[in-house]
C-alpha cells in the first residue's frame, strides 16, 4: 500500500498568516491574511457558512462543484463586530469567531455561546512539498488540511461508504474511489468519496462537508487526542459548517446543499433479483417463474454483464438474448422488470478504414453484430467524447471487454450523448439501469495510478484525474439519470451505482459492492447502511447473501433479516460462486426467507411514506438509533441494531447458531413486534431470536401503515390498514404517503398525506383522521384500523354515526385475534372514529 499523508504530521505544514483586513458583501466577509492568503466566510443560512481559503495567493474567481445543487440562498442576516482580537460574525443561531493572530476560526452556538467546534491550528498548506513524497500524485497539487479540536466525548459519523463501525471516533480515513472486491471491516478506500461528517458532543452535533475532490484525508483523533483534521492533496480548502444541534436538521441542510433524493419508482422498493451469470433468456424466464411458483415476493431482476454482446454496453449478445424485448414484456407480464448492468468501459475497437461498415442506419444497433464496427465507440471516437492522456492518446484501459476507454463526462455533450444512447435499453423494455465499475476500475492498475495523467475538460480547466477521480460517477450517474428523464419524461429513473461523490442522491441509490458471503460482512451492512443515510444516501443496500464466497441457509436467512427493511433489496452473487436464490438450501430456509419477503410488501406503505421522508427532508429511512436519540449516549457506538423512521426497531442476528441477544431499547414504550409484548425503554433487554425470528419492535405512540400481501407492486389495490401502538398517555400518531409510484407528478402535488391520530384514555378511543393534503386520489378502497384489546366494543362510531359488525371481509368492525379491526369505506374526507 501506497504511503499515505493520512499516517503523516500535518503540524510541519505552512499556517495560513494572520489576518489583516477584511472586506464585506452581503452574505461574506473576506479576511485578507498577512502571507497573501484569503479566507471567505459565506453565510449562506443562519445555520450554514461555507469556509473557502486560498493559500498565499488571492482566491480564484473560478468557483465550482458538481456536489452543488443549490447556489440560490436567500439572505441570511448577519451581524459583524470586532476588537483588536477578533472578528465575530452572528447569524440567528450561529456565532463565527475568527481570531486574528493567529487565524483561527471557531463556531459557537449564538444563543448559549457554547463552542460547537473551534480550529486547533489555523488551516494549512504545503507550502515546502513537505508532504509531497507521501502523496499519492505528488503532481497532484498542494496539499491542504484544516484541524480541530477533538472533543473528549465528542463522536464521528459519517463519510459515506465506509468498511467502518459506526462511530468513527478515533478512526482515519481516506476517499480516492476504489474497485475493492471482497473488502473486509478495515479496508479504506472504498468504492465511494462522501467527505461529510457530524461530530456529535453532550447531545449537540455540527456538520462538516469538505467539497474538494481530490485524494482526501479525515482522522478523527487517530493518532492525536488533541486535534481531528481533514485535507486533500489539491485543491482548495473549502469546507460548508452547518450547525444543528439535531442530527435531523443538518441532514436536511446538507441535502438543501447538495440536493434531495427524488422518489425513485415504489416497485424499486420491491424485491430484486440478481446474478452475474444469468443468461440466456431462458434461464432468466426460469428464475422469475422459480419465484412465481413458489409464492416468493419479486419485482426486479437484474442482468449482468453476460447480456451484452461481447461486454460491448449498449448492445445485446443476440444468442444468449435473441428478443430482448419479447423477454421483457413477458416478465412485465408476470410483474417483473428487468434492469441492466452498465458499465464506463466501451470497447476498444478500432478499425481499419478500408474494413469499417458504412454507418448503419438501423434504429436498433444495438441488436446488431457489433464485430466489424461497433456503433458506441465510433460516435464517442468521431465526436471526440473519451478521455485522453496528457500526451493527448487515447487512455486506454483494460475492463470486461479488454481494451476499452471511457467518456469524458465533465463534458455536457458527452453525458447527453450518454444519456441517449439508453434508447437501447429502453426500447427494449428495460426499466432501470445499474451503473458499476464507475471508480473507475482499471484491471491494468486498481489504485488509479495508471490514470494519473488523464486529462478531462472540467468546464474547460482541463484538469487532472487527481480532481476527477472521485466524481466520475458522480457524473456518469448523472448523464444515466438525466438521459432516461429525458427519453422518458413520464416515469421516474431509477438508477442503482457503485462509486459515487457527494450529490450522488440527486441521480443514483447505491449498493455496496462487492461484499462477501460471510458473518463478517453481514454485520457491517448496519453501520454501512446507518452510515450512509447519515451522509446524505438515503437508498442503499448490499448483496443480500453476500456477493463471493460460498453462504450457506442460516447466513442467507439472516441476510434477509437485515436486508428486508433496506430500502434496496437484492439478492446477487458472483458467477463463479455457488447458488444462493432464496430456495437454494431448501424449504426450511426459504419458508422464513419467504416470510420476510411477504412481510416487507406488508410493510410497503411505512416504508414508502419513510422513503417519501427522506425525499423531502434527507433524513434516512435506515437509521441508527442516535439519529433518532441522540441525547442517548447509550446509542452513540450501537450499530447491531437499526430503525427504520421513527418507529420500527430491528435487532438482527449477526452470528452463526445464535438463538438468542441482548437488545437496547431507547427510552419509552415498546412492544414486540411479534407477541405484542410491552416493554419500559432506556434498557438492554434479553430476547430470543431463533432463525425464524428476527427481534422487532415498535416504538409506543406510533401508527403503522401496512398494505397487502402482495408478490409486486401493483398486484393488488394498496388498501392501507393503521395497526395502533399506543403509548404510555394512550396516544399514538402517523401519516401516510401515497402517490401513483410511477410518475414524477408527486413533485407537482398528486400525492396523498393522511395523517391520523389515535387517544385511548380509558374507555374513550378516538381516532381521527385528517382530510387528506394532496391531488393523488387512489383507487376505490377501504381502510382499516387494527387495535390491540381483548374488550368487545359496546358501540363504534363513524362521525357520531353507529356502524354495524362487519360481515365478512365488508366494512364495519370486528374482531379478529386479539385485535378490533375498524374498516370504513376510503372517501378522501376527514373522519372520527369514536368507540364506546
Ligand atoms: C462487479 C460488480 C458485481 C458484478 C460484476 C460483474 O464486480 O460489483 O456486482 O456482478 O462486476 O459485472
Amino acid at each position: 500500500m501506497a504511503v499515505c499523508a493520512n499516517s503523516q504530521d500535518i503540524t510541519g505544514l505552512e499556517k495560513i498568516g494572520p489576518v489583516v483586513s477584511f472586506t464585506k458583501s452581503v452574505n461574506a466577509v473576506t479576511l485578507n491574511c498577512a502571507d497573501g492568503s484569503q479566507v471567505k466566510l459565506t453565510m449562506l443560512a443562519p445555520d450554514l457558512i461555507r469556509v473557502r481559503a486560498s493559500f498565499a495567493k488571492s482566491m480564484s474567481p473560478h468557483d465550482h462543484s458538481w456536489a452543488i445543487a443549490r447556489d440560490n440562498w436567500d439572505t441570511t442576516q448577519w451581524t459583524l463586530t470586532e476588537s483588536p482580537e477578533s472578528i465575530s460574525i452572528t447569524t440567528e443561531e450561529v456565532e463565527v469567531v475568527i481570531h486574528r493572530s493567529p487565524l483561527l476560526i471557531s463556531f459557537r452556538d449564538a444563543r448559549t455561546r457554547e463552542v460547537i467546534n473551534a480550529d486547533e491550528r489555523p488551516m494549512m498548506y504545503d507550502a515546502k512539498g513537505t508532504l509531497a513524497g507521501m502523496m499519492f500524485d505528488p503532481n497532484a497539487g498542494m496539499f491542504v488540511a484544516a484541524a480541530k479540536k477533538l472533543g473528549f466525548d465528542e463522536h464521528f459519523y459519517g463519510l459515506g461508504e465506509k468498511a467502518a463501525r459506526l462511530d468513527k471516533r478515533r478512526g482515519s480515513f481516506v476517499n480516492w474511489n476504489s474497485d475493492t472486491p471482497g473488502y473486509t471491516e478495515g479496508k479504506d478506500p472504498i468504492y465511494q468519496t462522501i467527505p461529510f461528517y457530524l461530530g456529535l458532543e453532550h447531545g449537540s452535533a455540527y456538520g462538516i462537508f469538505f467539497d474538494n475532490s481530490y485524494r482526501s484525508y479525515f482522522n478523527f483523533g487517530s493518532n492525536s487526542q488533541e486535534r481531528a483534521w481533514f485535507g486533500a492533496e489539491g485543491g482548495e480548502m473549502n469546507y460548508y459548517f452547518f450547525y444543528g444541534p439535531a442530527i435531523k436538521k443538518i441532514l436536511s441542510r446538507y441535502a438543501d446543499l447538495t440536493g434531495h433524493m427524488p422518489l425513485p419508482p415504489l416497485w424499486a422498493l420491491g424485491n430484486q433479483q440478481s446474478r452475474w451469470g444469468y443468461y440466456p433468456d431462458t434461464m432468466v424466464e426460469r428464475v422469475v417463474s422459480e419465484y412465481r411458483q413458489r409464492d416468493l415476493p419479486l419485482d426486479v431482476v437484474h442482468l449482468d454483464i453476460d447480456y451484452m454482446n461481447g461486454y460491448r454496453v449498449f448492445t445485446w449478445n443476440t444468442q444468449r438474448f435473441p428478443r430482448p424485448k419479447e423477454m421483457s414484456e413477458q416478465l412485465i407480464k408476470q410483474g417483473v422488470k428487468v434492469i441492466t448492468i452498465v458499465d464506463p468501459g466501451v470497447k476498444y475497437q478500432p478499425h481499419p478504414p478500408v474494413a469499417r461498415e458504412p454507418a448503419s442506419n438501423s434504429r436498433n444497433p444495438e441488436l446488431e453484430p457489433q464485430d466489424k464496427s461497433y456503433y458506441v465507440f465510433d460516435q464517442g471516437l468521431e465526436k471526440n467524447y473519451f478521455q485522453h492522456r496528457k500526451d493527448g492518446k487515447l487512455f486506454i484501459p483494460k475492463v470486461w471487454p479488454g481494451e476499452s476507454v471511457f467518456v469524458d463526462y465533465t463534458l455536457p455533450e458527452a453525458r447527453t450523448w450518454w444519456g441517449d444512447l439508453h434508447r437501447a435499453y429502453l426500447d427494449n423494455g428495460v426499466a432501470g439501469i445499474w451503473n458499476d465499475m464507475n471508480e473507475p476500475s482499471d484491471f491494468v492498475d486498481q489504485t488509479g495510478k495508471n490514470q494519473l495523467d488523464v486529462i478531462s475538460y472540467d468546464e474547460g480547466e482541463r484538469s487532472s484525474h487527481a480532481k476527477n477521480r472521485n466524481v466520475f460517477a458522480l457524473l456518469m450517474a448523472r448523464a444515466t439519470y438525466e438521459g432516461l428523464a429525458r427519453l422518458r419524461p413520464n416515469l421516474r429513473p431509477y438508477v442503482i451505482t457503485r462509486a459515487a461523490y457527494a450529490g450522488i442522491q440527486r441521480y443514483s441509490t447505491m449498493w455496496t459492492g462487492d461484499t462477501n458471503s460471510t458473518w463478517d460482512s453481514l454485520a457491517l451492512n448496519i453501520p454501512m447502511f446507518t452510515t450512509l443515510g447519515l451522509s446524505g444516501e438515503p437508498f442503499i443496500g448490499s448483496d443480500v447473501g453476500g456477493f463471493m464466497g460460498r453462504g450457506n441457509g442460516e447466513l442467507l436467512v439472516r441476510s434477509y433479516q437485515v436486508s428486508f427493511l433496506a430500502p434496496f433489496c437484492r439478492n446477487h452473487k458472483v458467477i463463479d460462486s455457488y447458488d444462493q436464490e432464496p430456495w437454494r438450501f431448501g424449504k426450511y430456509y426459504e419458508d422464513i426467507i419467504r416470510k420476510y419477503l411477504k412481510l416487507r410488501y406488508r410493510l410497503l406503505p411505512f416504508l414508502y411514506t419513510t422513503l417519501e421522508e427522506a425525499h423531502r427532508t434527507g433524513v434516512p429511512l435506515f437509521r441508527p438509533l442516535v439519529l433518532n436519540y441522540q441525547n442517548d449516549a447509550s446509542t452513540y457506538n450501537l450499530d447491531d441494531e437499526f430503525m427504520i423512521g421513527d418507529d420500527l426497531l430491528v435487532a438482527p442476528v449477526l452470528r452463526p447458531d445464535v438463538t438468542r441477544r441482548m437488545v437496547y431499547l431507547p427510552e419509552g414504550k415498546w412492544y414486540d413486534y411479534w407477541t405484542n409484548k410491552e416493554y419500559k425503554g432506556g434498557s438492554v433487554v434479553s430476547v430470543d431470536a431463533p432463525l425464524e425470528t428476527v427481534p422487532m419492535f415498535v416504538r409506543g405512540g406510533s401508527i403503522l401503515p401496512l398494505g397487502p400481501e402482495m408478490n409486486y407492486v401493483g398486484e393488488k389495490i394498496p388498501e392501507p390498514s393503521f395497526v395502533i401502538y399506543p403509548d404510555e398517555r394512550g396516544e399514538a400518531a402517523t401519516s401516510l404517503y401515497e402517490d401513483d409510484g410511477l410518475t414524477p407528478e408527486y413533485a407537482n402535488g398528486v400525492y396523498r398525506r393522511t395523517s391520523l391520530r389515535f387517544s385511548g384514555k380509558q374507555k374513550q378511543i378516538q381516532i381521527s383522521i385528517s382530510a387528506p393534503e394532496g391531488k393523488f386520489r387512489p383507487q376505490p378502497r377501504t381502510i382499516s384500523f387494527v387495535i390491540s384489546t381483548t374488550l368487545s366494543p359496546g358501540t363504534v362510531l363513524l362521525d357520531r354515526q353507529p356502524i354495524p359488525r362487519a360481515a365478512d371481509g365488508g366494512t364495519g368492525w370486528f374482531k379478529s385475534g386479539g385485535n378490533l379491526v375498524i374498516r370504513i369505506p376510503d372517501d378522501g374526507r376527514a373522519h372520527n372514529i369514536e368507540i364506546q
